[in-house]
């Protein structure tokens, strides 16, 4: 038997990824940029076995069985073993290749509660397969045909989700723009208000909004200059565009439309209710405090996390 285990994180995205040109290889409609956040808090767990004594493909994921047969799920596997085979080293016959794998993925946060989940459960389990099986070099466009956001979870620190143009999707995969350590002040605080399982999953959320939205052709067509801005933004750590920006994709997301000015934090959601804040350190136990303060009393299951961005250590 053989087995690998490694842990995953999670990443929230300040340019969202909303709407995919194909849906069966999960590619964008467009480019994302996102932040990896530190491991220790929210992160993924997977335990990958592979023996000549199983006698077929199983998951648990958070203790449950799941079906293993999941689309998504075949998509990556067969294409990290697809990658094993290509390696002249190991040529077509290599055995273990057929033997059987057992999954096990847990998370240490509220699973599909739009916390990013799927990025950082899918960006572990195509990792952990490919240390398995021992393929090395690029795993984010993997990563994607798992769940989209996933691509970005492959790298730490500041990352960008190319969409790309081939029908393929193989120029469709994530790039680290910033390591970590580019801009320590920034911090996370992670408040989660409800570890229910959100209403709308992201991919049918999505699905409807490319069929019937005018506002996401009006998104599309100024979304480059944005997510130039933000790129900017992060090299020259400004922190006043970043967060202007990271709250307008929020908004836009969640079709809201407010103003703000002095900007001292900045919020985004994903798909649920739970709220990602970023701001500089200078400003966490302000923010800390006054969270503590208005907000726990009223809500007994809230819990909040400061996180500091940090290098994915997979
Ligand atoms: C709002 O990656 O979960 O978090 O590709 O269909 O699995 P699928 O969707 P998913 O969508 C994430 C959407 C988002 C924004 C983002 O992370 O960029």
């Amino acid at each position: 038997m053989q087995c690998a285990t490694c842990t995953g994180p999670v990443n929230i995205a300040v340019i969202k990824y909303w709407g995919k040109r194909n849906e069966k290889l999960i590619l964008p409609l467009n480019s994302s940029v996102s932040v990896t956040l530190h491991q220790n808090e929210l992160r993924t767990k997977t335990t990958i076995a592979a023996s000549p004594n199983f006698t077929k493909d199983q998951i648990w994921l958070n203790g449950v069985e799941e079906d293993i047969n999941n689309s998504r799920l075949q998509a990556v596997i067969s294409a990290v073993k697809r990658r094993a085979r290509k390696r002249k080293s190991d040529g077509e016959t290599n055995p273990r290749l057929n033997w059987k794998l057992h999954i096990v993925s847990e998370n240490n946060f509220p699973t599909a509660a739009g916390l990013a989940s799927s990025a950082a459960g899918y960006g572990c389990l195509v990792y952990t397969l490919a240390k398995l099986l021992n393929v090395k070099g690029e795993l984010s466009d993997i990563a994607r045909q798992g769940s989209g956001s996933a691509c970005r979870s492959v790298y730490g620190g500041f990352v960008t989700w190319d969409k790309g143009t081939n029908e393929d999707g193989s120029d469709s995969k994530a790039r680290q723009i910033a390591p970590h350590t580019h801009w320590p002040e920034l911090s996370v605080l992670i408040l989660v208000v409800s570890d229910q399982t959100k209403h709308t999953s992201s991919t049918a959320g999505m699905q409807t909004t490319v069929e019937t939205s005018e506002l996401l052709k009006q998104r599309l067509s100024g979304l480059q200059t944005k997510e130039d801005q933000m790129t900017d933004a992060i090299m020259n750590k400004d922190f006043k565009t970043f967060a202007e920006i990271t709250m307008k994709e929020s908004n836009q997301l969640h079709a809201y439309n407010n103003i703000h000015e002095d900007v001292k934090v900045s919020y985004t959601f994903d798909a649920g209710p739970n709220a990602c804040l970023f701001m500089l350190d200078s400003e966490v136990p302000r923010f800390y405090s006054l969270v503590k303060h208005f907000f726990l009393p009223e809500n007994g299951h809230t819990t909040i996390q400061g996180l500091p961005i940090t290098e994915q250590t997979l």
